[in-house]
């Protein structure tokens, strides 16, 4: 099944919206959400049932999350719902969670869609763009696979970035190194 990268907001009990990078999939009219426990985005959905999945053309945004430089990005509150959606979307949907499949390591989340919004046009990935998702899943991985393997993936992404970042890429990508830095310094220390 295909996997669509995005940015899945949902909110807290005290209404606090919460924004985390996720890869799901999307089948007819529902979406799949699995995200690993201990979850935010997990807790979250058992309190209130809906969220918003957020399709983002500046891979920026996943990059600002996981690397922790720049958690918070603009939102927009829907106007048919009380959940917001990232405003730099370029499409959203919004979701309701039928069932959840529990499990120890990684629960699934069949949504139902309830509405699709289109909010700016989408012209595709540059191989920077492609880059920065993909070191920012090596970077959210810290710790659980190896630093020698997460270093080469690093190293061949880097061609991408050479050849067609722009200013966005660029600053994600010095997010990504330098929390690849910290996470090596840091273990070289203990
Ligand atoms: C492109 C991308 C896809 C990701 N997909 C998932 C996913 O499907 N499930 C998951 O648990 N974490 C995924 N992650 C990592 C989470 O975004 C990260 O661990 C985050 O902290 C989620 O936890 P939270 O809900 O507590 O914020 C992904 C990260 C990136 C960059």
């Amino acid at each position: 099944m295909k996997i669509h990268e995005v940015i899945v907001t949902t909110i807290d009990i005290n209404n606090n919206s919460h924004i985390a990078p996720m890869g799901i999939n999307i089948r007819s009219n529902e979406v799949i959400i699995k995200p690993f426990k201990p979850s935010k985005t997990l807790d979250n959905l058992y309190s209130n049932s809906k969220a918003v999945i957020n399709f983002i053309d500046d891979a920026k945004v996943f990059a600002g999350i996981i690397t922790g430089e720049q958690r918070d990005w603009p939102l927009t509150m829907l106007s048919n719902s009380s959940l917001k959606r990232l405003t730099q979307a370029n499409t959203h949907y919004l979701v309701e969670v039928q069932d959840i499949e529990d499990d120890e390591i990684r629960p699934v989340i069949n949504c139902r869609i309830l509405d699709k919004e289109i909010h700016r046009e989408f012209l595709g990935f540059n191989r920077a763009q492609f880059s920065i998702i993909e070191a920012s899943v090596l970077t959210s991985r810290l710790g659980r696979i190896s630093i020698e393997k997460i270093l080469e993936e690093i190293d061949y992404l880097k061609i991408g970035i050479e050849k067609t970042a722009g200013k966005n890429e660029l600053e994600a990508w010095d997010w990504i190194q330098k929390k690849i830095r910290t996470f090596i310094e840091s273990n070289n220390e203990s």
